[in-house]
């Protein structure tokens, strides 16, 4: 099969072995994969896949079941997919483990599917079940017009929040759209003083961060009595100081999670609940894929290329077959 691999920090279109599933796994005809940020450190050689996941980048896809290993009993050959990966969905063929395997929600063509398990999961993992977001709580959310932050702006919306998101000014327009109260550009206007505002001085009950050190003060600012900053990556600085007494007197909480290296039944877990809670959403047209450019696979470079130039809103698709006008901008 045909791969994307990693040589000298650039991506090549490549002949490679073909995976074979081992038990509880199932080998996934990749029709459409999507690029995350990851993955271009992946490719500049400073985050490497775990122990035991494919070595090509690619951490979600969608396609068809065409084989299924030893004790495979609940997928069937010719089945509609998409998944969550540890690796390696930059290929025609991918292994999947069973637990990482969700349906194609209801109306979504396989690249549209194909963009959504990574932001699904990690969205759900920390607004839901570690953020505990509730009806009439207050998000905020940097990087609004990311590909997690698109899904985390209607996610928050749909849960009954009010979302405050932070982007730059030219993703406004869309980041409202997408269901935000209030977009704040953080190239210009200071957020927690922006949040407070809109809270009338309470702050956000969950900020999701993406910067860590850079924005630790500010986002404590910004939080609310017993708020939870989920920071899910960082940008800048390393290190910053943290003042415990401000962290003390809101009884706040700081977490922070990768999903990438989450033992495998972690992550079974997450896609079990994504799939009974956030897809009946997406079935509904609550939350739709938000794409901004499909590209051929062959394209990879291309595509890393637009999201360092952080001029796309959204995913950035990649397909095995010539890209065709089947996904939707919302
Ligand atoms: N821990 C996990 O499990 C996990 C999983 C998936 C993703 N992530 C992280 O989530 C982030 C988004 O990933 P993605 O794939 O969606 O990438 P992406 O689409 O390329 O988005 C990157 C975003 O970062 C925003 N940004 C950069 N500097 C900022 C700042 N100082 N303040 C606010 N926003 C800033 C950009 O906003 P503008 O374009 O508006 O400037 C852009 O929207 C990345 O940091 C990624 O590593 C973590």
């Amino acid at each position: 099969m045909h791969a994307i691999t990693i040589q000298n920090n650039a991506l090549v279109w490549s002949d490679v072995p073909d995976p074979v599933p081992g038990p509880g796994e199932v080998l996934v005809d990749v029709a459409a994969t999507a690029v995350n940020r990851a993955d271009i450190g992946q490719r500049l050689g400073f985050y490497p896949p775990p122990p035991g996941e494919p070595e090509y980048p690619g951490l979600e896809c969608a396609g068809v079941v065409t084989a299924v290993g030893p004790g495979v009993l609940e997928h069937h050959l010719g089945e509609r997919v998409c998944a969550l990966l540890g690796g390696g969905g930059y290929a025609e063929k991918v292994v999947v483990p069973v637990g990482q395997l969700l349906p194609v929600p209801a109306g979504l063509s396989l690249p549209e599917a194909a963009s959504l398990p990574e932001a699904a999961c990690t969205v759900w993992s920390n607004l839901v079940d570690l953020g505990g977001l509730r009806d009439g709580g207050t998000l905020l959310v940097h990087g609004g017009g990311s590909g997690i932050g698109t899904f985390a702006v209607q996610l928050g919306r749909a849960l009954g929040a009010t979302v405050i998101a932070t982007a730059r000014a030219a993703k406004h327009d869309r980041v409202r759209a997408l269901g935000a109260d209030v977009v704040v550009d953080y190239t210009t206007d200071d957020f927690a003083v922006a949040t407070l505002a809109h809270t009338g001085g309470r702050g956000a009950d969950v900020v999701l961060d993406i910067v860590g050190a850079d924005y630790l003060a500010r986002n404590l600012a910004a939080l609310a009595p017993r708020g939870r900053i989920m920071t899910i990556g960082f940008q800048g600085s390393l290190s910053a100081t943290l003042d415990f007494t401000t962290l003390f007197a809101k009884q706040a909480s700081i977490t922070a999670t990768g999903l990438r290296h989450r033992p495998r039944r972690d992550k079974a877990r997450i896609v079990r609940h994504v799939t009974d809670q956030i897809w009946p959403l997406v079935a509904a047209g609550t939350i739709r894929p938000v794409i901004d450019r499909v590209l051929p696979l062959r394209a990879a470079a291309e595509a890393h290329h637009l999201m360092e130039s952080s001029s796309h809103t959204g995913k950035i698709v990649l397909t095995n077959d010539e890209p065709r006008a089947a996904c939707r901008r919302p």
